[in-house]
């Protein structure tokens, strides 16, 4: 076995001792790398089957190469309950990427056959139990970075400013969309003051995952939504959070489970910074699909939600 075969063995024996079954021995595994990643980052799915009393059954756990606020914050949520996969790691601390062993979440899910209007209302919730739960915890994650108006800035320079560019010179674009280009133009050149607002109000800091695109959302066992990849997560504003999954008339699930923990949004100042994150956020998400909408009809879909959030 190489060094890394090896690593990856003793991870995952680990991982299903914590928790699958203290009893379980791992017999055999079989991986295969994800190649799904936007960020390229070393990811592969295992196959493993474990032996437990006599018994031989098999799980699928993922590994990851993840940074350290993914395998800080992973750890943190998994504690409070929240909707994230397990995961372990032997090396939680250090700056650089490690080895982080992950439940596969989606393993026994159909997505063909999906309550979409329960799977919403939990979405909804799951959320704003992260939210809620991390509520005004600066001084807990002070090493977590936070969403400012420069990160904001950074995001549309380097990723929606790009994209936009070369999408508005094309023809099918200006013929599809070029509706939208003068007020997505007339977006961009205020989001960022605008978003001050949303952005300096501290009661509304939290943990946030600041990267929910819809493969970061994941349904668990058919009736329940976790949410993965946290590499993006940072100390900011929960509005930057919740247009992306849920429209204003979806978000009151997400107000009533918040008021349900005590924690109170007056309605007036939700929508007004609801209404200003979710033009920020349909710019700095759309540029993905400003490439691949022409031949991907989710994209195009997608494309589609995204400029009417920024135009909104
Ligand atoms: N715990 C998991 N359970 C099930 N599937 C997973 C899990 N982790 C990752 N995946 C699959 O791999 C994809 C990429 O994983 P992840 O988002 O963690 O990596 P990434 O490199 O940060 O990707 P991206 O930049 O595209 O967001 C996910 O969209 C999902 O399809
Ligand atoms: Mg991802």
């Amino acid at each position: 076995m190489s060094t890394q075969t090896n690593e990856i063995f003793e991870l995952i024996q680990a991982a299903v001792k914590k928790f699958i079954s203290a009893s379980a021995a791992v017999v055999e595994i079989e991986s295969a790398p994800l190649h799904l990643g936007f960020q390229a980052v070393d990811l592969s799915r295992h196959q493993v089957v474990l032996e437990d009393e006599g018994t031989r059954r098999s799980v699928s756990l993922i590994t990851k190469m993840a940074s350290r606020t993914e395998r800080l914050i992973l750890h943190r949520l998994f504690s409070q309950s929240a909707n994230v996969p397990f995961s372990h790691t032997n090396d939680m601390d250090s700056e650089h990427r490690a080895l982080l062993c992950i439940q596969n979440v989606d393993e026994h899910t159909d997505y063909q056959n999906l309550n979409i209007d329960l799977l919403q209302k939990k979405e909804a919730a799951a959320l704003a139990y992260i939210h809620q739960s991390n509520l005004g915890c600066k001084e807990q994650l002070l090493w977590l970075p936070a969403a400012t108006r420069d990160h904001a800035e950074q995001m549309l320079n380097t990723r929606w400013r790009p994209s936009w560019e070369k999408a508005i010179q094309t023809e099918s674009f200006i013929e599809a969309f070029g509706a939208y280009i003068p007020e997505v133009e007339a977006a961009a050149a205020c989001i960022t003051a605008d978003l001050e607002v949303v952005l300096n109000d501290e009661s509304s800091h939290t943990l946030i995952h600041n990267d929910l695109n819809p493969g970061n959302v994941l349904v668990h066992n058919n009736d329940d939504v976790y949410f993965i990849d946290w590499e993006e997560a940072r100390y900011g504003s929960l509005y930057l959070d919740v247009p992306l999954r849920l429209d204003i008339v979806q978000a009151r699930d997400y107000l009533d489970e918040l008021s349900s923990h005590g924690v109170v949004l007056p309605s007036a100042k939700f929508e007004s910074q609801y209404k200003i994150a979710a033009r920020y956020l349909g710019l700095r998400f759309m540029a993905w699909n400003l490439g691949a909408w022409a031949h991907d009809l989710r994209a195009k879909e997608g494309l589609i939600k995204y400029l009417k959030m920024a135009t909104s």
